[in-house]
């Protein structure tokens, strides 16, 4: 027998105020067209004033354990993921324990930008794997509205806050592919890429949290090579590729990214979950996010063979193959 971490819930929560393209076309010399040809997002969510990153996760993790059947004294541990804690600390994590009434067990943050979620998903089956915990809440949170510059055109009007959430738990399989649960994964960073994706502001440099800076194009090229590499790393490692994918669910970003990596990889689009049109890019939260929706709009169904891949801000960029 092997063990497993098997995905036994999923939830998500976006803020409520919605915020079509067409909104920045009056501050800035920009267009719905523009955003959505280039980009393919259409409408984002941003937090409310007052509203946090670790408000948002609570929300859906929360929702995560209902769908489960789960409470928190269930819960062993929880991960999650994210680049705009509410503070530089404690840990968003032991905000959502304390907010979830856990008085028990242990909760860190993990930080690869939009790469954070497979990063937290990889750590969270290697401590199931280990004996560390039985059942482990996985979340990718943001609030990345509050790291822009609503001046610079060629980055705001492509991200947007939300989260989602995972309930991963220990579960004895077969050792084979068909099993359920997290099968492989592959992780990589490269620092000398640091340039091209960054927040200008930190605790030991400004000390101030800082505003997002992007080479989008430069970022656009990395994206689709890295992305379908690290998804084919992942998938050879148990001897599959493209053609055994039900489902691809990358990091929303771009949806010229999203195509171009898919087709790469040999994977039709209607393969491919896609989300980022309502969601725009939330970072760490896209990928859980993007599971949730899809697991509701009945495309992502139990036994379905899934890939989700991101990169971000380092760079980090990775990628996991689980069986929902
Ligand atoms: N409206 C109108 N014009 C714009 C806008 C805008 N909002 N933004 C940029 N432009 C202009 C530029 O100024 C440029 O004009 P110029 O030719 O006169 O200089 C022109 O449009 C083309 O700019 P590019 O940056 O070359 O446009 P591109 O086609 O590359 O699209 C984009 C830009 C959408 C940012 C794309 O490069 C992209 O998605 N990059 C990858 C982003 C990504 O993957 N991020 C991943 C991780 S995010 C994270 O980790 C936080």
């Amino acid at each position: 027998m092997t063990l497993r971490a098997v995905v036994k819930g999923v939830g998500h929560y976006l803020p409520e105020r919605v915020v079509p393209n067409s909104e920045f076309e009056a501050t800035l010399a920009t267009s719905d067209e523009w955003i959505r040809t280039r980009s393919g997002i259409e409408r984002r969510h941003f937090a409310a004033e007052g509203e946090t990153t670790s408000d948002m996760a609570h929300k859906a993790a929360v929702k995560a354990l209902e769908h489960a059947g789960l409470s928190v004294d269930d819960i062993d541990a929880i991960i999650l993921a994210t680049s705009t804690p509410d503070l530089t600390f404690p840990s968003v994590a032991t905000m959502v324990q304390g907010k979830l009434g856990m008085n028990h067990g242990f909760a860190f943050d993990v930080q690869a930008v939009c790469a954070g979620f497979v990063f937290a998903l990889t750590t969270a089956n290697a401590m199931i794997l280990s004996g560390q915990a039985q059942r482990i809440l996985v979340i990718g949170a943001e609030t990345f509205s509050r790291i822009m510059d609503w001046s610079d055109r060629s980055t705001c009007v492509l991200f947007g806050d939300g989260a989602g959430a995972l309930v991963l738990a220990a579960e004895e399989g077969t050792g084979k592919v068909s099993d359920r649960g997290v099968l492989s994964s592959d992780l990589n960073s490269d620092g000398r890429y640091r340039e091209m994706l960054y927040v200008d502001g930190g605790v030991s440099t400004t000390g101030e949290s800082g505003k997002l800076r992007m080479q989008g194009n430069q970022l656009f090229r990395q994206a689709v090579e890295k992305l379908a590499s690290t998804a084919e790393t992942a998938l050879a490692k148990i001897g599959l590729s493209g053609q055994d994918v039900d489902w691809i669910v990358p990091h929303q970003a771009n949806l010229r990214i999203i195509a171009a990596t898919a087709a790469r990889m040999d994977v039709p689009m209607e393969r491919v979950v896609v989300t980022l049109q309502d969601h725009g890019n939330t970072s760490a939260a896209s990928i859980p996010l993007a599971l949730s929706v899809g697991h509701q709009r009945g495309q992502i169904k139990t036994g379905d063979l899934l890939v989700v891949e991101a990169i971000g801000g380092g760079l980090a960029w990775g990628s996991a193959v689980l069986r929902w």
